[in-house]
């Protein structure tokens, strides 16, 4: 009974996904949580209030100013009662009116007068979740603190493929677990990089790779979930913060060396999952390069080695763990690097097969000195959470 007791306040706003919200009470009841559902009225268009009564045993809310609903427990009583809530799905149109702080109908006033954490599911056509608008909405409330709990990708009920489907009820359950449950890495500081570095070649023009940073903000997601203070040293990349991270942007490898080497002393934790430039060129060009020779030699530098860097300051991070992304012979090049870089441990993914760079999904064999352990092919967000759950033990045993 993972939720147990747990006063779960479940929005349900209009989309065609709300026939899944029916089975998302079922699971959060059948972990122990108390379940109350409040519908906005385009919801219902979709999906009875009376399934979601039967469902979690409590009446279902639908209006601001339904004089017997109030009299049972009035909206501000029930905006204290929530100890989280979960809107799913989460149309645009809610998540607009909860990013202005509009309070028109009963489930977004309840948003509005509760003190509670607020996590959305987004869930819409693949283009109004990319529309700038929605973009723009998402990230002043990811910034405010808000839980978003995708959406997925993949085919649409509209019949388009792309970023808007909501989590499966089983995904969100586990991150309302996640919310709610043991906090392995409390009072732990974590520094972490992501993502690629960009390389200057000219002042249009630069050097990187195909790091997509997701398995780094996986990792940041993750660690903050389970407690720890969580410093993201990130490439330039296309995400979202993760709630309760701090986030630092840096462009080239010399930037992330910089800032990786001011944040790691005494930390308890430095993670190095990002793809940095092993080399860069000697000099940026002031002015464009022209066309003028049909071949172009650049000459290249070694950037500094960051990991390694850390790995051997006097203020060492208790623990020092990095990444090893490589197309053969994986774990005896992860090994190599795991010694000569000075690691407590590697976590080592083969490039290819819709794994590592860019993908959703990934697999990691974890070495230290002494031990092996192949994880299963997962998501990065369930990857993340095996890694940390792992590094969370290590760190228990030190003094
Ligand atoms: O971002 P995604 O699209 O989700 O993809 C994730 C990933 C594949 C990029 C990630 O899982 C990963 O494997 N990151 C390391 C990539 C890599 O090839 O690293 P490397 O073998 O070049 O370096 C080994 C370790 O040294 C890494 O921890 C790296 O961060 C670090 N390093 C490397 C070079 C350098 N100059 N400084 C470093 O700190």
């Amino acid at each position: 009974m993972s939720l147990s007791t747990k006063r779960i306040l479940l929005g349900i706003s209009g989309g065609i996904a709300a026939y899944k919200s029916a089975d998302l009470v079922r699971r959060l009841k059948e972990r122990g949580a108390d379940v109350r559902v409040v519908m906005t009225t385009s919801a219902k268009e979709f999906i009875t209030p009376l399934t979601l009564q039967a469902l979690s045993g409590n009446p279902v809310g639908d209006s601001l100013l339904d004089p017997s609903a109030e009299a049972a427990m009035g909206h501000i009583e029930l905006a204290k009662w929530a100890e989280l809530i979960v809107v799913a799905p989460a149309s645009a149109n809610l998540i607009a009116k909860v990013a202005a702080g509009i309070a028109d109908d009963l489930l977004t006033t309840l948003i509005l007068a509760s003190a509670a954490p607020l996590a959305l599911a987004p869930a819409m056509n693949q283009q109004m979740y990319k529309a700038k608008a929605t973009q723009d909405n998402l990230t002043r409330l990811s910034a405010r603190g808000v839980a978003l709990w995708g959406p997925n990708g993949g085919e649409q009920a509209c019949g388009d493929v792309g970023p808007g489907r909501m989590q499966e009820p089983l995904e969100l359950v586990a991150q309302a677990e996640a919310l709610f449950g043991p906090k392995p890495l409390a009072g732990k500081t974590l520094v972490l990089t992501a993502g690629p570095t960009r390389e200057p070649l000219d002042p249009v023009r630069y050097l990187s790779n195909h790091s997509s940073g997701k398995m780094g903000f996986a990792i940041a997601k993750a660690a903050a979930e389970m407690g720890a203070e969580v410093t993201l040293i990130a490439g330039p990349v296309n995400l979202a913060t993760p709630v309760g991270v701090k986030r630092i942007d840096v462009s080239s490898a010399l930037d992330m060396h910089q800032t990786a080497l001011s944040y790691a002393p005494g930390t308890d934790l430095f993670i190095g999952c990002a793809a940095v430039a092993d080399y860069r060129p000697v000099a940026s060009a002031e002015h464009k390069i022209k066309k003028s020779s049909d071949t172009l030699t650049v000459e290249m530098v070694k950037n500094p080695d960051i990991i390694s860097d850390v790995a051997a300051l006097g203020q060492r991070p208790t623990l020092v763990v990095g990444f090893a992304a490589e197309t053969q012979d994986v774990e005896q090049y992860a090994r190599r690097k795991l010694e000569r870089k000075g690691l407590d441990l590697i976590a080592a993914n083969a490039v290819g097969n819709g794994l590592a760079f860019g993908t959703d999904d990934n697999q990691l064999t974890l070495i230290t000195p002494t031990e092996t352990q192949v994880l299963p092919t997962a998501s990065k967000a369930e990857l993340a959470k095996m890694l940390l759950e792992n590094l969370a033990k290590q760190l228990s045993k030190k003094p």
